[in-house]
């Protein structure tokens, strides 16, 4: 009875591990092929005979990213869209540009968590946990620190020095996807109606319209 339980609680523990993540590997690699006609959850692989060392290589994070822009901050991602021999390995990063009082704004990874380096400056960051606590767990960060960001959650970084701040930060997956609460309660195409984004945000409908006109 007792090995029994043990071997059902190995077995919800192995499969929890598989799902926080991109799905396991039963190869070595499966390049992505995106000349495939067969749409699966990721990728098709291409041949792997016809695998190169250039589906595993990028060159470009040394460069700035352009932070002119409203939210004073640029995102150089490279994935699976810039490194087909990412797919399925469940890993990504991207290089973070943050201009003087520039912020990476509100957005969430619907499939990946996140863990943040400092490289340069110092940054103001948190995360929000779900309903209903919605604490929020926040940091200043200098050269050298290390943040976390759980997959799913409401996050941000704002740079708090007179400096630029750049970060590196690792995804757990090939695609983690983003997306910025801004844009799409408020920039969706077609719009939310103000009805309702008055409703939920307990505001005037001219305020909502004055948002939307932002976007
Ligand atoms: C940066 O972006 C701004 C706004 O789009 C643009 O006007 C400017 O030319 C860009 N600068 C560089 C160096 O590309």
């Amino acid at each position: 009875m007792a090995a029994q339980f043990f071997l059902l609680a190995l077995f919800a523990l192995s499969t929890c591990r598989a799902l926080a993540s991109d799905p396991g590997q039963l190869q070595d690699f499966c390049v992505a092929d995106r000349t495939s006609q067969v749409f699966i959850n990721g990728f098709a692989c291409k041949d792997p005979k016809t695998a190169m060392v250039e589906d595993f290589y990028f060159s470009g994070l040394h460069m700035a990213g352009n932070t002119s822009n409203k939210q004073g901050s640029a995102v150089a991602a490279v994935n699976v869209a810039q490194i087909a021999g990412l797919n399925t390995l469940g890993i990504s990063l991207a290089r973070v540009d943050y201009a003087p009082y520039g912020q990476n704004p509100l957005h969430i990874h619907p499939h990946a968590t996140e863990i943040l380096t400092v490289l340069e400056g110092s940054l103001y960051v948190g995360f929000v946990t779900s309903n209903p606590e919605n604490k929020l767990f926040s940091k200043v960060l200098n050269k050298g620190d290390v943040f976390v960001f759980p997959q799913g959650l409401i996050h941000f970084q704002f740079n708090i020095g007179a400096n630029k701040a750049i970060a590196i930060t690792a995804l757990s997956s090939k695609n983690p996807g983003v997306i910025t609460i801004a844009n799409a309660a408020f920039g969706s195409k077609p719009s939310i109606s103000d009805d309702i984004l008055a409703k939920a945000f307990q505001v005037d409908k001219k305020i909502v319209d004055r948002i939307q006109d932002q976007f």
